[in-house]
């Protein structure tokens, strides 16, 4: 009778670590900024946002911002042989394209000598600009325009904004 005894610990010992391996698995995952449901569950990733087509260029927020991208830019290649935003937006094409041509300080190196051609410095386009989604924020955004941050200055110190 003891290898009776032997096997049915044994099978008890490996039914529990099932069961223990199960409740490991299936721990709670920490949830980031989207549901972490569980351990073994995989939830499907949100579906992507959507670029906006054509939304009309953007007030700035301050006079130095890069403006951001008012439309899609899919499949728009800059690499070392072409820059498919300067066939828009470069000083020979932005008339006939209709699009607002670089700004000077785009021809400018780091010494503000200003270059005939876009400086490499500023080649990179979407270093500084960014299209915009139609995305949800995922946390409230505590940003405060200059206007609003020189109308509380001004109104700390008692003088009219
Ligand atoms: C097919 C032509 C075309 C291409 C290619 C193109 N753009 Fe544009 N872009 C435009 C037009 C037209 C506007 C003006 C849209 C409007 O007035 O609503 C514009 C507007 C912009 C603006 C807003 C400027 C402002 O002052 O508000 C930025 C920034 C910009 N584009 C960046 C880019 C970048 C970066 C790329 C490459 C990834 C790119 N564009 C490629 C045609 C183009
Ligand atoms: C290092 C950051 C940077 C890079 C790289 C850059 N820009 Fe800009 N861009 C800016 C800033 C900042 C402004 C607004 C102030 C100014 O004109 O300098 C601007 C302004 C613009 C404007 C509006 C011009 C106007 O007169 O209103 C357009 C269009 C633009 N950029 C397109 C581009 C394109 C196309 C490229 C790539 C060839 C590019 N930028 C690369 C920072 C950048």
């Amino acid at each position: 009778m003891k290898w009776l005894a032997i096997v049915s610990t044994v099978a008890a010992m490996a039914l529990l670590g099932m069961v223990v391996a199960d409740e490991v698995q299936d721990a709670s995952a920490p949830d980031g900024l989207r549901d972490g449901g569980t351990v073994s569950q995989t939830l499907p990733a949100p579906p992507m946002a959507e670029q906006s087509r054509e939304s009309g260029r953007a007030v700035l927020n301050y006079p130095e911002q890069p403006p951001v991208i008012p439309h899609n830019i899919r499949d728009y290649q800059v690499d070392i042989r072409s820059n498919r935003c300067l066939t828009c937006h470069s000083r020979e094409n932005a008339v006939d394209a209709g699009a607002p041509m670089v700004s000077i300080t785009h021809f400018m190196d780091r010494d503000k000598q200003v270059l005939a051609a876009v400086s490499p410095d500023r080649y990179f386009c979407i270093q500084c600009h960014v299209p915009q989604t139609d995305a949800e924020p995922l946390v409230d955004s505590t940003f405060r325009t200059v206007d609003e941050v020189l109308t509380e200055m001004l109104e700390r110190e008692g003088g009219e904004p």
